[in-house]
């Protein structure tokens, strides 16, 4: 069975078309070069509405029945930033690891990545990440929690995904 993975970008401008979004083709082109087994995406283009963030996540969770949900926007620290807080609130569980391990790798590439409260959650058997809104975030985070998606997945009881070997695991440098 085909996973299903929600891409969910969270932009007041991108969603009222003052600037095209380039945060959904960044995160499926991630995914491309590393997934392995069948998947199809269920795309969403969203302002930054704490209710409007929340009930999509809801309905890509529960609805589309997507195994994995990666959002990018709305993490900083600016008023409209709430990404994180919709998340949690509709999450049964959060994984702080998730966002610990983003920052930790940012913080080797640009010093406000301190600013950015990306995190990650459960709903069901669906896992949630939060990314931050600048395209080029997204892959330096995403290649970094990768390597732990699918058993986070699988202990959740989603729908099975592999990776191929060429993301490897992210080892954190001990220097
Ligand atoms: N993390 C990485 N890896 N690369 C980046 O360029 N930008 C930072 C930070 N984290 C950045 C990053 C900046 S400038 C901000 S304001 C925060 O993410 C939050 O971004 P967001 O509000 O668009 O989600």
């Amino acid at each position: 069975m085909k996973t299903r993975i929600g891409v969910v970008a969270v932009s007041d401008r991108a969603s009222t078309g003052v600037y095209e979004d380039k945060g959904i083709p960044a995160i499926c082109a991630f995914l491309d070069s590393c997934i392995t087994s069948e998947y199809e995406y269920v795309t969403r283009l969203i302002p930054d509405e704490q209710s409007i963030i929340s009930d999509t996540l809801v309905e890509l969770a529960d609805v589309e029945q997507c195994g994995l949900i990666v959002t990018t926007g709305g993490t900083g620290p600016a008023l409209r930033d709430v990404t994180p807080e919709a998340t949690e609130a509709i999450c049964q569980k959060m994984l702080p690891g998730f966002g610990e391990l983003m920052r930790q790798v940012s913080l080797h590439i640009v010093p406000t990545a301190i600013l950015s409260r990306q995190s990650a959650g459960i709903r069901g058997t669906s896992l949630i990440i939060n990314l931050p809104g600048k395209p080029s975030a997204i892959a330096e985070c995403l290649v970094a929690v990768m390597p732990a998606v699918p058993d986070c997945i699988s202990v959740i009881g989603g729908s099975a995904i592999t990776l191929n070997d060429a993301l490897g695991t992210y080892l954190p440098h001990s220097s």
